[in-house]
């Protein structure tokens, strides 16, 4: 049996709680390889990552291995092929008699966590670890684990595939289809709400899902609105952020990168910009993305860009350089 060694943080969490069945299943990385799981978490809540870890075994899941429990990212680090780091403050709570509303106001909460994990992981994990951030901010914790891990061979991602699955599912409402008939759905830019969901690239049977839903007005506000906001409206409604969607969309992001993508489509994630669509280098954004055979992902070229796209680019482009400055020290 082949061997992976996965490591997630914030295990003890509610995305880890949803998280760790399903890589532990078979499900992800595939019946015929062994699921190694390296859990992390703060030490006050060893107890609570104790009962996941008995439930977990209590699954018999033939295709889990052996699972460890961390407190210090340098010891979780060696040999890790995949990392999805969960752990960080989820917004909605109230600190310091201050409410965090926005995923930016998590920025100095959560930054720093990113510091220790991206320098562990770039000189413990393994030269082709492929790395995923779901802690918010998500995109400028990447660029700052990015940043410490200093290793050109390993993938540093930030989660946009909750983003898209939205999208998706707001979109097969309308048109009445199955959601595995929509492709080609891309989060340009943050996971905050200037992300933008692109319907005019995004194919239903290979039209475009814009011009087939021909209703500009649902497209640039109702659509917009929705998917840029759904985050909250489930805090609103749960009383707690999104858990067994994000978990999902992890999920479905590790799966993304483990075969070749289908020709006609491709996925959503944020990677560090290369310049591709004129978004300045040394931001993780999101883009559309292939996998090749060989397992190497890249960014999908040549994609037409309407004005009032490229308006909607710029905004979230902003934000993410705004967010850059403002953890510029830990950088
Ligand atoms: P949670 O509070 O239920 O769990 C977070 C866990 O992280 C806690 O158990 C905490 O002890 C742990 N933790 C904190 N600091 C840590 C550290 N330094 N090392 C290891 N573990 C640490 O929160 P949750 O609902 O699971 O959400 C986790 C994060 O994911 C939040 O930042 C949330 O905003 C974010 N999120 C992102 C997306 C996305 O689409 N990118 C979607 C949903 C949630
Ligand atoms: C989400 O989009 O559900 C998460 O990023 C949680 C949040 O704060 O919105």
């Amino acid at each position: 049996m082949k061997e992976i060694n996965v490591l997630v943080t914030g295990a003890a969490g509610q995305i880890g709680y949803a998280l760790l069945t399903r890589l532990a299943s078979g499900e992800t990385f595939g019946k015929d390889t062994k699921v190694n799981l390296n859990l992390v978490e703060v030490p006050q809540v060893a107890s609570k990552l104790e009962g996941s870890r008995m439930e977990l075994e209590d699954c018999g899941f033939n295709a889990l291995g052996e699972i460890k429990s961390f407190s210090d990212i340098n010891e979780a680090s060696g040999d890790i092929d995949w990392a999805l780091l969960v752990g960080s403050i989820p917004r909605g709570i109230t600190i310091n008699g201050k409410k965090i509303e926005e995923r930016a106001d998590l920025l100095k909460i959560n930054g720093g966590i990113f510091t220790e994990q991206g320098k562990a992981l770039g000189e413990n994990a393994k030269q082709n670890a492929k790395i995923l951030v779901v802690g918010n901010p998500a995109n400028t914790n990447a660029l700052i684990g990015c940043t410490h891990g200093n290793n050109s061979t390993q993938t540093w991602m930030a989660m946009t595939a909750l983003d898209s699955n939205r999208a998706k599912a707001q979109v097969a409402n309308k048109c009445n289809v199955a959601i595995s008939d929509i492709k080609k759905m891309t989060i340009w830019g943050n996971h905050s709400p200037t992300m933008y969901p692109d319907l005019d690239n995004a194919e239903i049977n290979n039209e475009s899902v814009s011009t087939l839903i021909n209703d500009k007005s649902w497209i640039e506000k109702d659509f917009l609105q929705i998917v840029q906001q759904r985050g909250k409206a489930i805090i609103d409604a749960r009383g707690a952020s999104s858990a067994t969607s994000a978990a999902n969309a992890a999920i479905d992001t590790v799966k993304a990168t483990l075969s070749e993508t289908a020709e006609d489509d491709w996925f959503s994630a944020a990677v560090m910009s290369d310049g591709s669509y004129n978004v300045p280098e040394g931001i993780i954004f999101g883009f559309p993305l292939r996998t090749n055979a060989s397992g190497e992902i890249s960014i999908v070229q040549n994609l037409p860009i309407s004005e009032y796209a490229q308006d909607k680019i710029n905004l979230t482009t902003q934000e993410l350089l705004d967010e850059k400055k403002d953890v510029s020290d830990l950088l």
